[in-house]
């Protein structure tokens, strides 16, 4: 069998699947998938219960704090209704609400419960058009979504880079995501990949985090970066978390900039951004628009100071963060650090260089340090140890990197 043909038919089974499990449980009324932290009582107030009950996401959809009035927002594999429903409270009647989802039972739900919910918002009618359609070929117009959502469904899709591409499209320059989605923090072993069971149930289609914040970057988002990391399951010794994330599509002015200096201001002492720009903590960079506009991302806030003229920052100012770790013996205790900042590397004070997603093994010192407030934004910390482990403490040279 040619290449192309073993991976559609593999992708059309996996698809297969992955439908007929979100039918059956819809269909039965299963409670299904991962830790979320919706407030019932809130949205029991216009969503009917029965919408409630078939809420099977990973996340709360957090970036819908960020919306404003008449935007127009896209959730893709919106099950029941419930984030859309959510949506269409929040963008009010002057806005729009897209649902895509390849489920017809999953639709049938959510179109079932439009009108009611539309009435309870006091709109003349429901501004939630639920559509049928493939998260890899959305039937979406390009340029068009202010935000997209989802909450547990990239992982179900086989081919997830199409996926990054087609929101990519879709959305406006300026526009931005914030998803809800598992995610592994190891490479899921074929023996998983190929039981198209464990697809439905969020494990089996899991990337790592590396392959998914790469996955975005590729597709050309900028200012990827954590908002939640929960662990979920360990399984076989792979830990499966469910992370909430949020990118952006940037927008460069094309009004004429003048020259603008930026200054790195730390935790970390060395950094490189999403475009392979160094900054170095404390040393002033001129920089371009292009720059300017990466470096001005939600994501990227209270890193740089910007000026319009070079004004060196002394080491000693108040705005300059840095974190050393205590001189003291170091523990291996089995934890790792992954860093989920928007950075591509960081360095922090004691020579570890972090690996945007790769999880790199610390001990109590650097736990301690990545634990300090100015740092917690960027990281999220597993252990592997299966049980305490009774490691004796290890004295390193402040220079040997090796703890
Ligand atoms: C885990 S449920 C989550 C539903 C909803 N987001 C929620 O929070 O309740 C996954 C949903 O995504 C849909 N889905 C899975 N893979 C999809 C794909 N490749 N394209 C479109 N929809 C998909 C399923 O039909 C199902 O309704």
């Amino acid at each position: 069998m040619a290449n192309d043909t073993f991976f559609s038919t593999a992708h059309e089974s996996i698809t297969q699947a992955v439908s007929q499990r979100y039918a059956q449980a819809v269909t039965n009324g299963e409670q299904m998938c991962c830790p979320t932290g919706y407030n019932h009582e809130e949205l029991g107030k216009f969503i009917p219960d029965a919408v409630l009950k078939a809420s099977y996401g990973c996340g709360t959809p957090v970036g819908l704090s960020t919306v404003q009035p008449g935007e127009v927002v896209l959730d893709i594999g919106s099950g029941g209704g419930i984030d859309c429903f959510e949506a269409s409270r929040r963008v009010g009647s002057s806005g729009k609400v897209i649902g895509i989802d390849m489920t017809d039972e999953m639709l049938a739900l959510a179109r079932t419960h439009a009108p009611t919910v539309a009435t309870n918002l006091g709109y003349p009618i429901s501004n939630v058009d639920f559509r049928k359609g493939m998260a890899d070929t959305m039937p979406v117009e390009a340029d068009s979504v202010d935000l997209i959502i989802s909450n547990c469904v990239i992982n179900l899709a086989p081919n997830k880079d199409k996926v990054f591409q087609e929101m990519f499209r879709v959305i406006r320059p300026g526009g931005r995501f914030t998803i809800s989605d598992i995610v592994a923090d190891q490479p899921i072993p074929n023996y998983m990949i190929h039981d198209t069971r464990k697809w439905g149930d969020c494990l089996s289609g899991a990337l790592t985090i590396q392959a998914y914040w790469g996955g975005l970057r590729q597709a050309g988002f900028r200012g990827l970066h954590q908002i939640t990391v929960i662990p979920w399951r360990i399984i076989d010794g792979i830990h499966f978390l469910s992370v909430t994330l949020t990118g952006y599509k940037t927008l460069v002015s094309s009004a004429p900039m003048n020259p603008t200096f930026a200054t790195f201001l730390g935790p970390f002492s060395k950094i490189t951004d999403e475009e392979g720009r160094t900054f170095q903590r404390g040393n002033q960079q001129q920089i371009d628009e292009k720059t300017f506009a990466l470096l001005s991302l939600p994501s990227y806030k209270g890193c740089f100071s910007f000026t319009a003229q070079p004004v060196p920052i002394s080491e000693h100012d108040s705005r300059i963060v840095s974190i050393k770790p205590d001189n003291a013996p170091c523990l291996w205790e089995g934890h790792f650090a992954i860093l989920m900042g928007p950075f591509l590397e960081g360095q922090d004070d004691d020579h570890h260089i972090f690996y945007s997603g790769d999880p790199l093994e610390i001990c109590s010192k650097t736990i301690k340090v990545l634990s300090d407030p100015s740092y917690q934004p960027y990281f999220g910390l597993i252990n592997r140890a299966k049980e305490s482990p009774h490691a004796d403490p290890v004295i390193c040279e402040t220079t040997s990197g090796c703890c």
